[in-house]
């Protein structure tokens, strides 16, 4: 083998890695605040169901035993609360960890993979690390375009992201849409579906994807418990796909990759049918009401479907979202910066308790006043 690097030099990743940007997570911590407010990665208001905690608890005497590998009793319990069968489910530590299988599994260099303009980062990133080249669609509106994303396919391309609702955007494409979108595309490109806020979702016109994967073998549908069920730390998601896509998942995914922990929480939190109710009616109370209040602040507020909106401030440098970020932060409130989805002028605000609510409503009553 002939050596191309200098001796003593260190060892080199393959082409791209380098100029992949790591992802950046919400801040979790403000300097000299004890007690923060933390609304910058769209955790669960109300936090997980007490019996999804227990059944963690539980498993504490049996760490040393290793998971069962092919998660059978939560795809069981999925299948049997979805309608779904359990076949067609894979279940991951979290759907960021089915995001990378998909991508490592269909896409390789030279490969393009399409999604849309502020779409979720982890697209790109996944793409890049494959040495895969992400295509970003334009929007319309701060809204997934169908047109633009089945402009954007070529003959490279070999995925299309659909976040949907979209973060961070809160907005949604319509089941027509999606079926639409599906319908231009050749059998060949995997259209991966990514529900991560589904259960928010109170829309006639939404659907997350069950029943174009039904009929068809290139279609995933991508769904998390880090959302309404509150398990983000658990790391828990699941594809729902074509017997052929949960072939290949089962084939590239490493034999334990849900520990047993994430699995029992997740049989409880699904079994807590309650806990899940009162999350979706906690955000359709304090969403609208969030929106209706920075909206009365002067604040453009994006329609949002999801547990969190994007919120766009003045241009003027000392009332700009960076601004109202660092303000926010030196009184404990932590909100997500948005210039890594291309939209500078936006901070990205979880929907809260109904105290944490106020208390950034105050605070931002404050900010644009002063
Ligand atoms: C659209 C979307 N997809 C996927 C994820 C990743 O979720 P998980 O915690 O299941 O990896 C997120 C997390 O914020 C998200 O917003």
């Amino acid at each position: 083998m002939t050596a191309t690097r200098r001796p003593g030099s260190a060892p080199a990743p393959r082409p791209g890695i380098l100029e992949v940007a790591p992802y950046v997570g919400g801040e979790s911590k403000a300097a000299g605040i004890d007690r923060v407010i933390r609304l910058a990665s769209n955790e669960s208001a109300l936090g997980p169901s007490p019996r999804a905690i227990a059944a963690y608890q539980a498993r504490a005497q049996e760490i040393h035993r290793y998971p069962d590998g092919g998660s059978t009793e939560l795809r069981d319990a999925l299948a049997r609360h979805h309608g779904l069968d359990a076949e067609r489910i894979v279940c991951g530590s979290g759907s960021d960890e089915l995001i990378a299988l998909l991508v490592r599994a269909y896409v390789g260099p030279g490969d393009e993979v399409v999604y849309s303009r502020h779409g979720f980062l982890m697209y790109p990133i996944a793409a890049m690390t494959a040495g895969a080249t992400p295509i970003a669609a334009p929007e319309k509106n701060l809204t997934t375009d169908v047109d633009a994303l089945l402009a954007a396919v070529t003959a490279k391309t070999k995925i299309i992201f659909l976040a949907n609702p979209n973060n961070p955007t809160g907005t949604y494409t319509s089941a027509e849409d999606v079926a639409r979108l599906h319908a231009g595309l050749p059998p060949s490109v995997l259209l991966i579906i990514d529900a991560a806020y589904a259960e928010f979702v109170s829309r006639n016109d939404y659907d997350p994807g069950v029943a174009l994967v039904d009929k068809a073998e290139n279609v995933v549908m991508l769904r998390t418990f880090s959302k309404i069920y509150a398990l983000g730390g658990m790391r828990l998601g699941w594809a729902y796909c074509s017997p052929v896509v949960a072939d290949v998942l089962n084939r590239v995914r490493s034999p334990f990759n849900v520990n047993a922990a994430a699995q029992a929480a997740g049989v409880a939190a699904l079994a807590d049918v309650a806990a899940v109710d009162r999350a979706r009616e906690h955000n359709d109370i304090w969403l609208p009401w969030f929106t209706r209040e920075l909206t009365g602040l002067g604040l453009t507020v994006n329609p949002s479907v999801g547990n969190f909106v994007i919120v766009r401030f003045p241009d003027a440098a000392s009332r700009n979202a960076d601004a109202a970020f660092v303000h926010l932060q030196s009184r404990g409130i932590l909100t997500r910066k948005m210039g890594g989805y291309h939209l500078p002028e936006w901070l990205r605000i979880t929907i809260g308790t109904e105290d944490e609510m106020r208390q950034v409503v105050a605070v931002l009553r404050e900010f644009l006043a002063t």
